[in-house]
């Protein structure tokens, strides 16, 4: 069954302007990853500034090992149930792995297509190096680009696992290079995953634009959270920088099981769940019912196909 929305307050839609103005006024900016209707439905309600349909869906939605396995036509079906449920938010499509990586005409197809069949505004990359070229190519096609810098799942192979970032001088600097390449290149805004705070902070203190932080302190100029991580659905360990603002899988868990309970008990359907049928209208079905021909009838009454 599908909820309608409900008691959402109209809120000027965030645009790339508003995200500037945000920083500078030194007002936090909220971002939170969103994978469906129902998801999209809480992150609008709920007030965030900015949505991001992450390839995170890998692991949080679709149950795969790691970020790698997400495909292009499982993030535009998953981008497009976020479109149907937001208003307000900014939102982000991630480019999954292999969609941008080989030159620039894949990136910008790929970033065209999500924008085209998701309806999502701006899309976002990962890494530094070579995606500074895809950033800059994709930014000259029209569409806004978001970079995203220290632990990058989808190099998290190369990068020695999922492991924090820049905590040598060398990677500090090597991460420091790759924000302000970004930025150089156009960049509207730049995540920094699993960074530790002062060097994201020392690094935000040099960039013009917005820095949105997951695990990289409270100096960014915003935050971001994987919904299913900060809701409690996600189950098994968590990374340090997540905090939990619920147990929702605890909660599911909860109310399927008193449902299983209560069906096997007989408790369940109550009288309020239950169609009714006029009296006269059932007497008469049941007469019929009690004809001795139809009890008489043949189940089957037919010539087989030549
Ligand atoms: O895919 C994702 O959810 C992300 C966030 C962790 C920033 O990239």
């Amino acid at each position: 069954m599908r909820s309608e929305p409900t008691g959402v307050e109209e809120r000027s839609p965030v645009n790339l302007p508003r995200l500037a103005e945000m920083k500078a006024a030194g007002e936090p900016i909220v971002m939170v990853t969103a994978y469906d209707y129902p998801s999209a439905r809480v992150a609008e309600e709920a007030g965030a500034d900015i949505v991001l349909v992450g390839d995170t869906a890998a692991m949080v939605v679709l149950g795969y090992p790691g970020t790698e396995a997400v495909s292009m036509d499982e993030m535009v079906m998953l981008g497009r149930a976020v479109r149907r449920g937001l208003r307000a938010p900014l939102m982000v499509g991630d480019m999954p792995m292999g969609s941008y990586e080989a030159t620039n005409e894949l990136a910008v197809q790929s970033a065209q297509r999500l924008v085209k069949e998701t309806g999502c505004q701006v899309v976002k990359l990962e890494a530094g190096g070579t995606s500074v070229e895809r950033a800059r190519a994709i930014i000259r096609a029209g569409i806004p680009v978001m970079g995203h810098v220290g632990l990058t799942p989808q190099s998290a192979t190369a990068l020695g696992g999922y492991k924090t970032q820049g905590k040598t001088v060398q990677s500090a600097i090597q991460l420091c290079e790759d924000a302000l390449a970004l930025q150089s290149v156009g960049c509207f805004a730049i995540v920094f995953e699993a960074v530790p705070a002062a060097i994201a902070e020392a690094i935000a203190e040099k960039l013009e634009v917005p820095t949105i932080g997951i695990g990289a302190g409270p100096a960014t100029a915003g935050q971001v959270l994987v919904f299913h991580d900060l809701l409690g659905i996600t189950t098994g360990r968590l990374p340090k920088f997540v905090k939990r603002y619920a147990d929702v899988h605890g909660e599911m868990v909860d109310g399927v099981r008193r449902y299983v309970e209560e069906v096997r008990s007989r408790h369940f359907p109550e009288p309020d769940h239950v169609y009714g049928v006029e009296p006269a209208e059932l007497d008469e079905f049941r007469r019929y019912l009690d004809q001795e021909s139809l009890s008489s009838a043949k189940a089957w009454d037919w010539e087989p196909l030549p």
